[in-house]
């Protein structure tokens, strides 16, 4: 997926890229010789971030390329437009970048995922190759970029693939495979099994499909390891079921499954880090359609907690089925539980599509994910679990209904449904996202995307690491 890096070694004579921090563009350029300034004067060139300038060679051949850059968070982005740009050769970095390895962990992950393209459907083109190779130090802070860029290509990937080819059994499959690169046990519960075991709430919601719902259960690690538990919403296509979407909401739900891509683009790179974590990942994978064994609006549902929820809206499913992970997930009683979920429409309504909303039982966990979202520019914003809304959720007929009868506050809601199932967790926290990018920007192709992952990995590295 990223061979358009290799070690510097392998890299006879690179193409020099030479990064000027934009604040000390002036001071640079007063050192430059006069040809230099000359064709930096022409192009009108300043090194604004992310912005790039080819020099020419004595010889007139392309001789060197500047990349203009802030030092800050937003730093990876700076860089990630060059794979896509640069004119086919071997590039590699001058200056003394590498040796601050926080700035060069960035640079080296902006050029990883610049190269990220989701391009299987698509007959070669001559564009299908990032024609551009960086030849990077071999380094940790590059090894680090690498393993955190092969999983959000994991998680994007998933999200991309469309819902005939990801369906249940292939995300089932997507984890075994993931699960057999790196030793962990998969094992998954289908179809009538789930009633026979007790998920009530996943068998119902996926009866509809012709494609069985199922539980994907991970375990990876030592037994006697701090146990961290992820749940990811694993909805394969969302229709809506009975309370049908609408043509327009219903073209992208190929990305309801994004919030088990999140964990699966996570549980690699904890894998991979090798982190001394006993991690399980527990995904409730289901299609939301609509057939004569549908679930209907109004219908009572059981669930393994023996919770009784009367269905309001069928589309609402999202909850429905985290809600027998969740409490699956609470039994095994881990020290913390991160649960990735594209539930809501109205967080994006409150937060915009690139700010995942973050709701927690923890504000340690909640503080910790909220820094480390914006120091690595992998934001998400906190919400609250307002206590005052519970009642909201009321039934007569059943313990609880799915959705509220009020339009306001959606995303936290649903958050205090969850809450229910994963009461008595230690430290627990429900991430609402979009998995998805809207547009076009370097190295964020629009498409599915990783959100909130990264942040997730430093806190889990921090807290748990060696
Ligand atoms: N998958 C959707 C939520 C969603 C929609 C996320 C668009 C991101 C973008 C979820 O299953 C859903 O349909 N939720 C409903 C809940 C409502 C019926 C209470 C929603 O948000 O409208
Ligand atoms: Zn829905
Ligand atoms: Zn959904």
């Amino acid at each position: 997926m990223f061979d358009h890096i290799i070690k510097r070694d392998h890299a006879t004579n690179p193409i020099t890229i030479t990064p000027i921090a934009e604040s000390g563009f002036e001071s640079w350029l007063a050192d430059q010789s006069g040809p230099t300034k000359a064709w930096i004067a022409a192009n009108g060139y300043e090194a604004k971030r992310g912005t790039q300038l080819i020099l020419p060679g004595t010889d007139g051949a392309l001789g060197s390329v500047l990349i203009g850059y802030v030092d800050d968070a937003k730093a990876l982005w700076d860089f990630a437009g060059l794979p896509a740009s640069l004119p086919e050769g071997t590039y590699g970095f001058v200056g003394d970048i590498a040796d601050d390895a926080v700035l060069y962990e960035k640079v080296a992950l902006g050029l990883y995922l610049g190269g990220y393209r989701f391009d299987r459907y698509r007959k070669d083109d001559g564009k299908k190759a990032t024609r551009a190779k960086f030849a990077l130090q071999d380094i940790d802070a590059v090894r680090r970029a690498e393993n955190v860029a092969k999983g959000i290509g994991l998680a994007r990937d998933l999200v991309n693939i469309p819902a005939n080819d990801m369906g249940p059994a292939e995300l089932e499959d997507a984890a075994r495979k993931l699960g057999t690169e790196f030793g962990a046990k998969v094992s998954s519960i289908i179809g009538d099994d789930l009633l026979k075991q007790n998920f009530p709430a996943i068998y119902t919601v996926g009866h509809g499909s012709d494609r069985e719902p199922r539980l994907i259960d991970m375990v990876w690690g030592k037994d006697d390891a701090p146990k961290i538990t992820l749940v990811g919403k694993g909805v394969c296509f969302d229709t809506g079921g009975y309370d049908l979407k609408p043509s327009s909401n219903m073209l992208l739900m190929k990305k309801d499954m994004g919030g088990s891509a999140q964990v699966l683009g996570l549980a690699r790179m904890i894998m991979a880090a090798n982190l001394p974590v006993r991690l399980r990942v527990l995904i409730p994978a289901v299609e939301n359609m609509v057939s004569g064994r549908a679930y209907r609006p109004s219908d009572i549902l059981q669930t393994r907690k023996g919770i009784t929820v009367e269905v309001g809206n069928t589309d609402a499913e999202g909850r429905l089925v985290l809600s027998d992970a969740l409490t699956e997930a609470a039994s095994e009683d881990p020290e913390m539980i991160l649960d990735f979920a594209t539930l809501t429409g109205a967080a994006r309504v409150a937060l915009g599509l690139g700010l995942p909303a973050l709701f927690s039982n923890d504000d340690d966990l909640a503080n910790g994910l909220m820094e480390n979202g914006l120091a690595l520019n992998d934001p998400m914003w906190r919400l609250p679990l307002w206590d005052e809304y519970r009642p909201m959720l009321e039934s007569k007929a059943a313990d609880m209904n799915n959705i509220s009868g009020s339009p306001y506050g959606g995303a936290i809601i649903a958050a205090l449904f969850l809450d229910r199932f994963a009461e008595g967790a230690k430290s627990w926290a429900h991430i609402d996202l979009m998995a998805w990018n809207p547009t076009d920007r370097p190295g964020r192709p629009t498409g599915g995307e990783a959100q909130g992952i990264r942040a997730a990995f430093k806190l889990i590295e921090d807290r748990f690491g060696k």
